[in-house]
């Protein structure tokens, strides 16, 4: 089974241009789902990881699972005004302008190791914003992965440099 083949392409979403790449069809798929967990986990089973941390939305799918099959805790990421209690929050750009994403202050504890996961990376900014929150609350991000890299926006890359490895499985050039 190629990956590649469950993930289907929009054309023209959500913009003129753009191909959007589109998970649903992989996640309902039963055999592609488990396939991308199982392939999404593997370099991490042992690892000792404590937390997984998942971005809002669709990384609330993948994240759930992988910290299941890791026997790991979840930590929501989630977009700004959503979390009751005390928050850090980063800001980062969009194409036209800035979003907001934030975690709970207690979420993570000093020198936990931590593993980062959405569904697909694309310029990084999500991914960076996210990174920065959990190392500003003193996690160790162990790494960072997703089924999906745009590599030609340079997204893992630019994570990379943070000192993060990263991990993907599908990538898709004509972004
Ligand atoms: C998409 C995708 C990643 C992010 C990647 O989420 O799921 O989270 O964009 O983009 P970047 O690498 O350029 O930051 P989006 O914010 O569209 O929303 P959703 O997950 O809530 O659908
Ligand atoms: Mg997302």
């Amino acid at each position: 089974m190629n990956l590649a083949d469950s993930i289907r392409a929009i054309p023209d979403y959500p913009r003129p241009g753009i191909v959007f790449r589109d998970i649903t069809t992989l996640l309902g798929d039963a055999r592609a789902f488990r396939r991308a967990v199982d392939e999404l986990v593997q370099p991490f089973a042992g690892l000792k990881i404590a937390k997984i941390a998942g971005i809002e939305a669709r990384g609330f799918i993948l994240g759930g699972a992988v910290a299941h099959q890791l026997s790991a805790g979840f930590i929501p990421v989630r977009k700004k005004g959503k979390l009751p209690l005390e928050t850090l929050r980063a800001t980062f750009a969009l194409e036209y302008g800035t979003d907001e994403i934030e975690i709970h202050r207690d979420a993570v504890l000093p020198g936990e190791r931590v593993l980062l996961v959405d569904d697909l990376i694309a310029t990084g900014g999500t991914a960076e914003a996210a990174v920065n929150l959990l190392s500003g609350l003193g996690a160790e991000v162990v790494a960072a992965c997703f089924i999906v890299d745009l590599p030609d926006l340079g997204g893992a890359d630019k994570i990379r440099r943070l000192g993060v490895p990263v991990r993907t499985l599908v990538s898709f050039r004509d972004a």
